[in-house]
């Protein structure tokens, strides 16, 4: 691997995304057998900063560490000396001083993961770091494709809804774009970062012709949040528009790939029968997610690094 740390996939080399997908794969076959478990980590201590809420990710890292026989730790930031007012700096160096290989981080600030790898020497990825990247769900939601259509270039792909604030969009349009897919995104335009279309990738705001002309969509989740700021009107006004319903699916492409990152709320972005139908490739996203973060950990850590970036 080219770089020490997977920050982002702005940038990242497409050698290395073809190598963590093929990776992915291999570790996908030992998540059939009946021992789940490689000694391909052993020895080596993982640390999981979770300064921020996750079902997913969390998990699906600690398995993927235990699979790979590596010592697991997880670091919770409600039950920490942060809330005695030690400061970010502190509590990592403290944490490093114990001899761990790597931190995966989980953070609500854009840029923690970065400002991570100058305060410790261990190996930094990133779980998701605010609205900026979540590089390890969009590796995963490639794997996902290449498992499904089993090509990434040329595949037609819609990221459907609030682009601007989506950590799952940034990473996803940087892997996809990477590896020759072809992308629209469809969302109301108060959620649609200005410009976006000069990262080499097409906005239509008529979800039905996005419909219409993809492969597969994902389809984010709604932050209820931004409700209060009058980004979007309404639950019922956003359905209607952009909404995964399963009237607008019936009336398309029958072939089509519905993904979603979760947590998904249902009957706003996507119908509740949508999400659990044959077309819907959500859990198989999820298991995917273990081998891909096994890929990953395994790849940054077995001793192929050339060099830190
Ligand atoms: N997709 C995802 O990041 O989910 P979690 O927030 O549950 O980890």
């Amino acid at each position: 691997m080219k770089n020490k740390h997977l920050i982002g996939l702005e940038g990242y080399p497409k050698q290395d995304i073809n190598e963590i997908i093929e990776t992915a794969f291999s570790f996908k076959e030992v998540l059939e057998r009946p021992i789940k478990k490689v000694p391909s980590l052993q020895g080596k201590t993982i640390v999981n900063l979770f300064f921020e809420n996750s079902t997913r990710t969390r998990i699906s890292f600690e398995l993927a560490e235990k699979r790979l026989s590596a010592d697991s730790i997880n670091f919770s930031a409600s039950s920490s000396s942060l809330n005695k007012g030690e400061t970010f700096k502190d509590t990592v160096k403290n944490i490093e001083s114990m001899k761990i290989d790597a931190a995966v981080i989980r953070h609500s600030f854009p840029g923690s993961a970065l400002m991570l790898t100058n305060y410790i020497d261990s190996v930094v990825i990133n779980a998701g770091d605010g609205t900026h990247e979540h590089p390890t769900q969009a590796l995963l939601d490639i794997v996902s494709l290449k498992e499904k259509f089993g090509y990434i270039k040329n595949l037609k792909i819609g990221i459907i809804g609030d682009i601007a604030h989506s950590r799952v969009a940034l990473s996803n349009i940087y892997g996809l774009i990477t590896l020759g897919a072809k992308v629209t995104l469809c969302g109301p335009s108060t959620l649609m970062p200005i410009k976006i279309e000069e990262l080499g990738l097409t906005v239509n705001n008529n979800i039905d012709e996005v419909i219409e002309w993809a492969d597969a969509i994902n389809v984010l989740r709604i932050q209820r949040e931004r409700m209060n700021n009058a980004l979007i009107p309404s639950v019922r006004e956003y359905r209607k528009l952009f909404g995964i319903t399963q009237s607008r699916i019936e009336k398309h492409n029958s072939e089509l790939v519905i993904m979603h990152p979760g947590p998904m709320n249902r009957w706003v972005e996507i119908d509740s029968n949508v999400a659990d139908s044959e077309q819907a490739i959500i859990l198989d996203q999820v298991l995917n997610g273990v081998a891909t973060r096994m890929a990953i950990l395994y790849l940054l850590l077995s001793g192929t690094t050339k060099k830190d970036s």
